[in-house]
């Protein structure tokens, strides 16, 4: 997979090899720093705003202050695929942390935010988006402020390892029983034709593709029920999916070894990637929303 070679930093561009950080990085000491990552198709960002917005939530929530106006944000993201002559399917990675400085858990008297945003080439996922993957449940042992897309992501580490030593792409989490979300995605659990997810509270990531999913529901006359299931409903469930930037909306097809409504992706799933694909302009054909105002 190609690593474009120009990343952006807080002093504009530098070339791959040309970035060196000293040891004492807030960002590798203590987490302490944000990240996004940015979906790109054929050159052109996907739900931009939306990321953009929400890497400047992160910063506010954490009291760290962007080296950039947002103004200047979108700009350099854009120069970011133009300098890299991106013109395919890739993603954008960009952190921020609270840059360097002697090792101490008290904010740097006058911080200075270390940025970085690179490029890579990132293919769809098509055969999992066709076939629907296999997932594992696993405890959700993180913190109350998930909504921050904080640097601090060892217990998504160690799920999502965990769900690969199963040989399963994602580790779906739960607090006591209640499905949280997965280590890297949103989860989804439909039954009787109505989508249900957990709210959009503290304690999950609040994805933008997500709020598309909930869009989309909207759009196509499908209840998005913002409420919480539990473990216990997987196996009674009608059908199961994630979404995330790099996921799109992936079917869910076995959960812990046992599949799910026989192991295929199921209508509203396939409803939702349509929706999708539609959306971030990836089909020529004809149009889901219309199909559905017609019905
Ligand atoms: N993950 N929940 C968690 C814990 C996530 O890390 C992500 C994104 C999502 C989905 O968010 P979005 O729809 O905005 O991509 C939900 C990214 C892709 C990552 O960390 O690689």
């Amino acid at each position: 997979m190609t690593m474009h070679q120009h990343l952006l930093t807080q002093n504009g561009f530098v070339r791959q090899d040309d970035l060196t950080y000293p040891f004492e990085e807030r960002g590798l000491q203590f987490g302490d720093g944000i990240y996004e990552v940015i979906r790109v198709y054929e050159g052109t960002y996907y739900l931009i705003n939306e990321h953009v917005e929400r890497l400047y939530r992160s910063a506010e929530a954490i009291k760290l202050t962007v080296p950039y106006e947002k103004k200047k944000m979108y700009h350099y993201l854009n120069e970011l695929l133009q300098v890299n002559d991106v013109k395919g399917d890739a993603k954008v990675y960009l952190q921020i942390t609270r840059g360097s400085a002697a090792r101490d858990h008290v904010f740097p008297e006058k911080p200075e935010p270390n940025l970085y945003a690179y490029v890579k080439d990132l293919p769809r996922p098509k055969s999992f988006l066709e076939s629907g993957v296999s997932t594992i449940t696993q405890p959700d042992v993180r913190w109350d402020w998930c909504y921050i897309k904080s640097l601090n992501l060892l217990p998504n580490v160690l799920a999502k390892q965990t769900a690969r030593e199963h040989d399963c792409f994602e580790a779906i989490l739960h607090k006591e029983g209640e499905v949280t979300e997965c280590s890297s995605s949103n989860a989804y659990l439909v039954k009787d034709g109505k989508v249900y997810t957990h709210p959009a509270k503290k304690n999950i990531l609040h994805g933008c593709v997500r709020m598309r999913v909930e869009q989309f529901c909207r759009q196509l006359n499908i209840d998005f029920i913002e409420e919480p299931f539990q473990v216990e409903d997987i196996h009674e469930a009608d059908e199961i999916f994630l979404s995330s930037s790099t996921a799109e909306v992936m079917p869910i097809v076995s959960v812990d070894g046992k599949s799910i409504a026989g192991g295929t992706p199921g209508v509203i799933t396939r409803k939702l990637q349509q929706a999708y694909e539609e959306d971030a302009g990836l089909t020529a054909g004809s149009s889901i929303f219309s199909s559905n105002t017609h019905a």
